[in-house]
């Protein structure tokens, strides 16, 4: 029997819950399916413990919840890439298995993860849920943070409500890189990064409940001045991830931690350069362009 509970329920009653009674390794019901959905739509953040997946079962899991991206917000590598392009490499190893360099330019661009984010908003269709399997871990550090943006947009006055209703932001990788001094981007990637479109505020299909859709991705407003627009995000972005509304997740090997990029942003932290941190990132893809979908 599949059992989701609240990891913090002082804190966080409808934020982040743990999940129990169910083996990812193995083909879901519809129920299971269901019951996990269900999950999703209440908590945002899933935690699933001891689960030891391969590839193979992580894709086949996560295909359960819809269509799934391909790997294409991830530096190109061609020959040298180490997963399939249905996994996101979110890992500091090469295709040897050996810990990137220090200045790896594969590792400088991996640590724009470190900035808050929703997965994939620099795309047209941005993801809906992430699931991120823990393969090896370090022995301290790179816990990831999540944050709630239902609760942070429900905290907003009534005036900043009413100013940010129909905004829409332009989301790009090579904004997010730049606030971290990366800007080593060849022209093709300049070209496959160019900026989307994106509302501000979202409405969550299933339960109506409105979010803010904040990244360091966005880097304009559709129609402000950009150094107007950057200040605002960067205070919008202050307010959504102040501690109230974020939960750490503290990594063990096996386990699979599932978001909704939807009604979350998350960020890395650090850890020691010269350990292993090895994660696979499957990431099902939304339905449609959020200016598409109902306001
Ligand atoms: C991701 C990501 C954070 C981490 O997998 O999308 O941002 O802690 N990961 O590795
Ligand atoms: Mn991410």
């Amino acid at each position: 029997m599949v059992a989701v509970r609240a990891i913090d329920p002082a804190a966080h009653p409808d934020f982040a819950g743990e999940v129990s009674g169910i083996d990812l390794t193995r083909p879901l019901t519809a129920e299971e399916v269901a019951a996990v959905a269900a999950g999703m739509d209440r908590f945002a953040v899933l935690v699933f413990r001891d689960q030891r997946l391969t590839d193979e079962q992580q894709i086949a899991f996560s295909a359960n919840f819809g269509p799934l991206e391909q790997a294409t917000g991830d530096l190109a590598q061609g020959a040298a890439r180490r997963l399939s392009m249905q996994v996101n490499d979110i890992s500091n190893l090469d295709r040897e298995n050996r810990v990137l360099a220090r200045d790896d330019r594969r590792r400088l661009f991996g640590l724009g993860n470190r900035l808050w984010h929703s997965d994939s908003s620099f795309k047209p269709t941005p993801a809906k849920y992430s699931a991120l399997s823990a393969r090896v871990i370090p022995g301290a550090g790179g816990n990831t943070e999540f944050a709630d943006m239902r609760a942070a947009y429900d905290a907003l006055d009534e005036a900043t409500k009413a100013e940010i209703a129909d905004l829409v932001c332009l989301h790009s990788q090579l904004f997010s890189r730049a606030a971290i001094g990366f800007d080593a981007f060849t022209e093709d990637e300049r070209v496959r990064f160019a900026p989307v479109p994106q509302r501000l505020v979202r409405r969550h299909p299933v339960t109506g409940r409105r979010s803010l859709f904040l990244a360091s991705h966005a880097g304009a407003i559709v129609g402000w001045p950009v150094p107007e627009a950057r200040a605002f995000l960067r205070d919008l972005t202050e307010h959504a991830t102040s501690r109230r509304f974020v939960h750490a997740h503290v990594w063990r090997m096996g386990d699979l931690v599932m978001w909704d990029n939807r009604v979350t942003m998350h960020r890395a932290r650090p850890f020691d350069a010269r350990e292993v941190r090895d994660m696979h990132r499957t990431t099902v893809a939304d339905s449609a362009p959020t200016l598409e979908q109902a306001a």
